[in-house]
């Protein structure tokens, strides 16, 4: 059998979905993940150099570039995207992603940790084109809360650059261990 035939046969027996899902996911994290505490890395030690305000390029720029720079590496999406968005032209998740961030915050009220939410299917487009979506969810931690918190714990110079790039700002209000959002990734099949 050609390998392409073997795939498709094996795609097509029920049980092996479930294990070619588990595959995917598990090779997704591997390559897609590391990502995340790098920036967590990068924010922290900015916060610590340059103060608040001067981290602020870590999250509008450095993120948004290291994810595309590892996506075009591996031919894959790869973004961040919240249910509330401080830039809505970058983080507004669709249909799916906006079904996967809510059943992620019901997963965390009913007491999974939110560092460990993930999804992972196959869906089709109208052509039948396959893709494997996958999502895996971005806990606040503290270095966040000085940009992303009580609104009434951001001091007033920071406010006024923030609202300066973001007059529709809804990423604010969030507590420690909450999703922030979440990396979501498209890869084709
Ligand atoms: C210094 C201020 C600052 C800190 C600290 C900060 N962020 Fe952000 N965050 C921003 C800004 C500014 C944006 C808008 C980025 C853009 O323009 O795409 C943003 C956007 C995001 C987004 C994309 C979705 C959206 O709302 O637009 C996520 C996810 C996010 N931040 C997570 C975090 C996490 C997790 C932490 C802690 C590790 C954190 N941020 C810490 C300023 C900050």
């Amino acid at each position: 059998m050609r390998p392409t035939v073997l795939i498709a046969a094996l795609l097509l027996a029920g049980p092996a979905i479930a294990e070619d899902i588990d595959a995917l996911k598990r090779d997704t994290r591997e390559k897609a993940l590391p990502v995340l505490p790098k920036v967590v890395k990068m924010m922290k030690d900015t916060v610590t150099d340059k103060g608040v305000a001067g981290a602020i390029p870590v999250c509008k720029d450095k993120a948004p570039a290291l994810l595309k720079a590892r996506a075009e590496e591996l031919g894959w999406q790869i973004r961040r995207v919240s249910l509330k968005t401080r830039n809505p032209e970058r983080g507004t998740p669709d249909a799916w992603e906006t079904a996967q961030l809510t059943a992620f915050d019901l997963r965390a009220a009913a007491g999974e940790p939110a560092e460990q939410l993930e999804v992972g299917e196959i869906v089709s487009d109208a052509a039948g084109h396959k893709t494997f979506r996958y999502m895996r969810a971005i806990p606040v931690g503290d270095v966040c809360l000085s940009c992303h918190g009580d609104p009434a714990d951001i001091g007033a110079e920071l406010k006024a650059e923030l609202a300066k790039s973001y007059p529709q700002d809804r990423a604010t209000g969030y507590t420690k261990g909450q999703i922030r959002g979440a990396l979501t990734v498209e890869r084709p099949l």
